[in-house]
């Protein structure tokens, strides 16, 4: 079989970045380690950056998250119980965030590649990249046990922090930077209308706790835990608890409790990969980089990339220029490194650290922080301008 984008993962990135490419007439192939039902059963974070909800607009792949998504004007952010609200749409000029779940963005990108006929192929096995330093890489993978190739112009990795297509760049030219975090964030999805119409990011004595939701009858919400927690200790009516105390006095009035329909222990990390090409090899998503889940840019920094990456491969098939082939490492790097700060920044103003449980001099530097931004506009903007994106 023959391509010319063989797209290495079925992800959001991998997804997105078919239907850009369809759009400009350029073909390409996804090929999906993990069956459809899978890949859409996957819990993953639920908060849309403005140009995210840009581009699947452009792709026209938006009709449900319009119908769905709720568009969000602000956050909260509650320390010990008082509670700031930070003027998105005030702060920035207009900008808002949608809360739409990236489960239902997957299935919505899988709908289009099926209704569209983009090929998607799930349940690849064994995929490996070859001769990706030549004008003719192809992809080997096997398919209900048969060995399938698949020759291609271009390989995008699009195969998550596991994948295979970043480990096929050479360790010698590979560089990677990371931040491992000494606690996991407890996940609860329940079907229970959320406690409060806006997201509460809070720092409590007790560690941080998040509510969020999907929709106006289905809550998400989240608790700090330490890294080695045991999902056997933590029964649904002792989360609850914890939400309440953590999440303050109000929220805990206006907290509906219910049975988790999931539940989950993920632990939180930062690492970006460099470069993010290696020949005819791009790498996009969480195949490059991840952040902690704190403000959610997981998703909306896998859009970036393959914003930028489609750019490229647009204008080398229309204008044979290889100008942005040559530029995408730098471009999406100098993005990602920016969300990659913001993410940890956030990290760190919110969470309870060793130092900030044991050290005083942590906890007063993270309350004097916090007080500041409470107090300055200034800083509410930096707050503002990051969490709904920065522009592309
Ligand atoms: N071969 C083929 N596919 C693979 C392989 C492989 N060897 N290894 C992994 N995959 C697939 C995974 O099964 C997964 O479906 O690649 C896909 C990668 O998807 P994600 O992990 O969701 O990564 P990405 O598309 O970059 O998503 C970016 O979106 O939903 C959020 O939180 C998520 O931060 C993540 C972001
Ligand atoms: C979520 O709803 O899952 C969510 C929201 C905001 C975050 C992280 C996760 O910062």
């Amino acid at each position: 079989m023959r391509t010319q984008v063989a797209i290495i993962g079925g992800g959001p990135a991998g997804l997105l970045l078919q239907q850009l490419l369809h759009l400009a007439g350029i073909e390409s192939v996804v090929l999906e380690q993990r069956s459809r039902d899978y890949v859409e059963a996957r819990i993953r974070a639920g908060v849309l950056e403005t140009s995210a909800v840009r581009l699947l607009e452009q792709v026209g792949v938006d009709a449900r998250m319009k119908r769905e998504g709720l568009i969000h004007d602000g956050f909260a952010l509650a320390v010990d119980g008082q509670v700031h609200r930070i003027d998105l749409k005030g702060l920035t000029g207009g900008s808002t965030v949608m809360v739409y779940g990236q489960t239902e963005v997957t299935k919505d990108l899988n709908d289009a590649a099926a209704a569209r006929g983009t090929p998607v192929i799930f349940e690849a096995q064994d995929v490996a990249l070859h001769d990706l330093k030549t004008d003719t890489p192809f992809v080997t993978y096997a398919k209900d046990g048969v060995a399938q190739r698949l020759d291609c112009d271009f390989v995008a990795g699009c195969d998550g922090y596991h994948g295979v297509s970043r480990p096929s760049i050479p360790a010698e030219v590979l560089r990677s930077f990371e931040r491992v975090y000494p606690f996991g964030w407890l996940g609860i999805l329940a079907d229970v209308p959320p406690c409060d119409h806006e997201l509460i990011y809070s720092n409590h004595e007790r560690g941080f706790a998040l509510a969020s939701m999907r929709s106006n009858v289905r809550s998400r919400y989240y608790i700090q835990t330490p890294v080695d927690a045991d999902l056997a200790d933590w029964p649904d009516d002792k989360i609850w608890d914890e939400l309440a105390l953590r999440l303050g006095p109000k929220a805990a009035a206006s907290m509906t409790r219910g049975e988790s329909i999931e539940k989950s222990i993920a632990p939180l990390r930062s690492f970006v990969a460099e470069p993010m090409r290696w020949g005819r090899l791009f790498l996009a998503g969480d195949a490059a980089h991840i952040v902690p889940p704190t403000g959610a840019k997981g998703l909306n920094l896998a859009a970036s990339d393959v914003h930028y990456l489609s750019e490229a491969l647009i204008a080398f098939y229309a204008k044979g220029s290889s100008d942005g082939i040559e530029a995408y490492s730098a471009k999406a790097l100098a993005r990602v490194w920016k969300a990659e700060r913001f993410s940890w920044w956030f990290t760190g103003l919110t969470h309870r650290f060793p130092d900030t449980d044991t050290d005083a001099f942590g906890r007063r530097m993270q309350r004097a922080e916090i007080d500041y931004i409470v107090s300055s506009r200034a800083a509410q903007m930096t707050v503002a301008e990051n969490y709904v994106g920065l522009p592309y």
